[in-house]
């Protein structure tokens, strides 16, 4: 099968080198993919907002399947656009329409949709320059913390947890008045803050059916035991511990089948990637956001840990069948560890070369590239997060500590990296 893999990320590499072990894959074109994937495939210099562009690479090449990596193209409505030509419309996609997208793209909506379908998340009210005063007075009154979102994409920027009134209000006005996310934050929604502990769970759809996939966890903070500003990712970890299956028989019974009866019902048309973005409180599950894509950084251990093969998963989920399908997990314990670089979530130089990638490791680990490039025959970094390093072991903390080994072995100028990607989860010194 003939396919194309949309994005260039740490996540796109993941999804990369899984696609590439299929037999399936013939040949496997990524756009405009980076350094790692060009090790999994072919990659092909597309901007991929650009869909004349994508859509006249499809018809040129005979690609039969699209898998769509980030969320910006799916928003902005690619999969409708593929589906309204008639020589794309029968390509296999993996992503959903822009009505499903909307999960993401828009707060609000996401908001609403979890209202119709009772399903668990933090109380909230959305305002608008149209009732802007009665936003400030609702803030005024509100308990602390508050949350406060722009409603539209804001690239992971668009939220803001507030300790005290006089800052909510600052920054509703910045977001409404002052266009501080432009479109994006137009609309505003306040939410209740949830104190718990966060996790990520994904799942494929074809629309009606649905199979989980392995859970994670990701460290979005840049600093050790989650300090400091955030980021992008900074790790990730899979299996989570306290997943349990109690755990996720309610995540299962309470968020994921209300969504994707919800979806179906609404006929809103959905084949590709959910993400939960939940967090426990005192062992509830309450939804925090849903992305309409797989997770960053955590494609990179749940690819790591899913051993049915991907292109097979996606064609049965186009062909939805995935009644008749199964996933099948690695048991052992995957950690992903991101190397960033120096001053990144602020600003950052880029264009250090990159050393030691071509050491041999251990057949248990995996260096995913994000941000870097080829120049003259050399890799250099290209971008706040450069590359994470995946490691699977017999628990958390193995992985963990092979994932560091091998990062003691690269090196780049302002290299950084977090030593404690799942500390919480350490079993006590005794
Ligand atoms: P989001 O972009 O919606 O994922 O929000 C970014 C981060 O803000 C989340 O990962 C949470 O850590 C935090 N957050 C968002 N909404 C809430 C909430 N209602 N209560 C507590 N923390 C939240
Ligand atoms: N890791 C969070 C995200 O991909 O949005």
């Amino acid at each position: 099968m003939r396919i194309l893999l949309l994005g260039s990320g740490g996540r796109e590499h993941a999804l990369a080198w899984k696609l590439n072990q299929s037999v399936w894959a013939n040949p496997l074109y990524i756009a405009p993919g980076n350094p790692g994937t060009a090790q999994c495939g072919i990659n092909v210099a597309l901007d991929i907002n650009d869909f004349d562009a994508v859509a006249a690479f499809c018809s040129k090449e005979k690609i039969e399947m699209v898998f769509v990596g980030p969320e910006e193209p799916l928003v902005n409505g690619i999969y409708d656009y593929f589906k309204a030509h008639e020589q794309l419309k029968d390509i296999y996609f993996i992503g959903p329409s822009k009505e499903g997208a909307k999960l993401e793209g828009s707060k609000a909506f996401a908001k609403e949709f979890m209202m119709r379908h009772k399903i668990p998340t933090a109380a909230y009210r959305e305002f608008t320059i149209d009732n802007y005063q009665e936003g400030v007075d609702y803030l005024k009154q509100h308990s602390l913390p508050i949350v406060i979102k722009a409603d539209g994409l804001a690239a992971g920027k668009g939220v803001a947890i507030c300790q005290n009134h006089v800052e909510a209000i600052a920054e509703f006005e910045l977001m409404i008045q002052q266009s501080k996310f432009g479109d994006a934050g137009k609309k505003v929604v306040v939410e209740e803050f949830l104190t718990g502990i966060e996790l990520s769970v994904f799942a494929i759809t074809d629309g009606k059916n649905y199979l989980i996939l392995p859970e994670a966890k990701d460290y979005k903070r840049i600093g050790e035991g989650d300090t400091g500003l955030n980021t992008g990712g900074m790790g990730a970890i899979s299996p989570v511990p306290f997943a349990t299956p109690g755990f996720m028989y309610k995540v299962e019974e309470r968020v994921i089948k209300p969504t994707i009866n919800g979806l179906h019902k609404e006929g809103i048309e959905y084949t590709g990637f959910v993400f939960f973005g939940l967090i426990s409180v005192n062992g509830d599950p309450y939804v925090i956001e849903y992305n309409c894509r797989m997770g960053d950084p955590e494609t990179e251990v749940v690819m790591a840990r899913l051993e049915t093969d991907l292109v097979g998963l996606c064609i049965a989920a186009t062909q939805k069948k995935l009644d008749q399908v199964e996933i099948k997990t690695d048991p052992r314990a995957a950690a992903t560890i991101m190397a960033v670089s120096g001053g990144y979530p602020l600003g950052y130089e880029k264009g250090f070369e990159i050393t030691g990638l071509n050491e041999q490791f251990g057949k248990q680990s995996l260096v995913f590239h994000a941000g870097t490039k080829e120049e003259s025959g050399k890799i250099v970094t290209n971008g706040g997060r450069v590359l994470c390093v995946t490691s699977l072991d017999k628990n958390l903390e193995e992985a963990v500590n092979i994932s560091l080994d091998i990062l003691d072995h690269i090196h780049y100028e302002g290299i950084y990296y977090r030593t404690d990607i799942g500390y919480e989860f350490k079993p006590p010194v005794s």
